[in-house]
């Protein structure tokens, strides 16, 4: 019914290199390095989900990143960076904020989006005048950056408009075949993508919620502005091809499962009982306590957004691989903590076709 990942899969031969996740032996991230070193792709875990690495000042290098991924080229790139100094290479402004922001908040899982210095070549900003940065916390990352000695441009590693991965085995369920490494440092401790914060503006603007929430940032940056893109209001017949893409994220489908993802009340027990009853199989996510429902796949969420956070992509890939004809989620509390996860549940939850592609 679906058409699986494998079709239209490169002749690559992916490798596959087990990574101490808090100690990467040097001799890895050695052999990684020279990968990148030759422009090509290296898919790695971050704090927040696994990013597919490339030369970030290559433009054909950063090219191959767009194949790889199937992802339109107006959609920027996160650059990663080891440190603020290397952040003030790659953009052509440092602003106070950013500065100040750099210095609580990295590293971590906090991207700011600057005006573009020439050492980025427009492939990787989607041909736009800014980009993004941020300097990820997890060690991986930083060994390969520091062995790299320049920045790494790193999307998520998933097929473009798809669940993003936690795990080296997600990489590779989308990416095998198409990409030359995976550095295998286990599951992201973080689980969903960093916030995105438009610093080129005032007030800075929120482009995706994440693990640093708005309040985290207020006490530095003011009041910041977040209103939904308007990208949320273009007509349906625009295309992604058609504007240059605020933050391509805001893009109302994302981050979807293959099959469709049902935000429910409550448990959400109702809705999975009744779809049952259609004669489907359905999975379903819901929080303690629920009463289980036979022949159902169930994941019980934890309570805590972090927590919850981390385990989501996951729960939604065992979904795919289960091959679930629906899936149930009780809807999660509407506070701003939980922000970042609701966030990406309605985008999942968007039906196909809002997404402009
Ligand atoms: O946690 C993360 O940020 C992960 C890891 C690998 O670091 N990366 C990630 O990359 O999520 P990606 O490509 O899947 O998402 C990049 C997001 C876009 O959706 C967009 O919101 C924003 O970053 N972005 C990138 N460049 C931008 C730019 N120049 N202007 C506005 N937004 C930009
Ligand atoms: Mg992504």
């Amino acid at each position: 019914m679906h058409q699986p990942d494998h079709v239209n899969s490169y002749a690559l031969a992916t490798e596959i290199l087990t990574v101490d996740p808090a100690d990467p032996q040097p001799e890895i991230i050695r052999r990684a390095a020279a990968v990148i070193a030759s422009g090509g792709l290296v898919a790695f875990p971050t704090e927040t989900v696994y990013g597919l690495g490339a030369d970030a000042t290559r433009g054909e290098a950063v090219a191959a990143i767009y194949a790889a991924k199937g992802r339109p080229p107006t959609n920027p790139l996160i650059v990663h960076v080891a440190s603020a100094e290397d952040a003030q290479r790659v953009a052509a402004d440092w602003p106070a904020v950013a500065q100040q922001l750099c210095e609580r908040f990295w590293p971590g899982p906090l991207t700011l989006v600057l005006q573009r210095s020439e050492a980025i070549p427009a492939i990787v900003a989607g041909g736009g005048l800014t980009v993004a940065v941020r300097a990820p916390a997890h060690p991986v990352a930083q060994a390969l950056i520091r062995a790299c000695g320049v920045p790494i441009a790193a999307p998520s590693a998933n097929r473009s408009n798809r669940v993003s991965p936690t795990r080296a085995e997600h990489v590779l369920k989308h990416l095998s075949g198409r990409i030359h490494l995976v550095l295998d440092g286990g599951p992201t401790p973080g689980g969903i993508e960093s916030t995105v914060l438009d610093v080129t503006c005032i007030p800075p603007r929120l482009l995706r919620p994440g693990p640093i929430a708005p309040k985290d940032l207020e006490p530095i940056v003011g009041k910041v502005d977040t209103r939904p893109s308007r990208i949320l209001g273009l007509p349906s017949s625009a295309t992604q091809a058609d504007v240059a893409l605020p933050s391509p994220g805001m893009l109302p489908r994302h981050y979807a499962p293959r099959m469709p993802l049902r935000i429910a009340p409550g448990t959400g027990r109702r809705q999975v009982v009744r779809l049952v009853g259609q004669g489907m199989k359905v999975g379903w996510l819901p929080f303690h306590p629920y009463a289980s429902v036979p022949g159902v796949i169930t994941l019980p969420m934890p309570k805590d957004p972090a927590a919850y956070a981390s385990l989501l992509y996951a729960a939604l890939h065992t979904m795919e691989d289960a091959e679930v004809d629906a899936i149930v989620v009780a809807a999660p509390p509407e506070t701003e903590e939980w922000l970042g996860v609701r966030d990406r549940l309605l985008r999942a939850a968007s039906p196909p076709g809002d997404d402009g592609a």
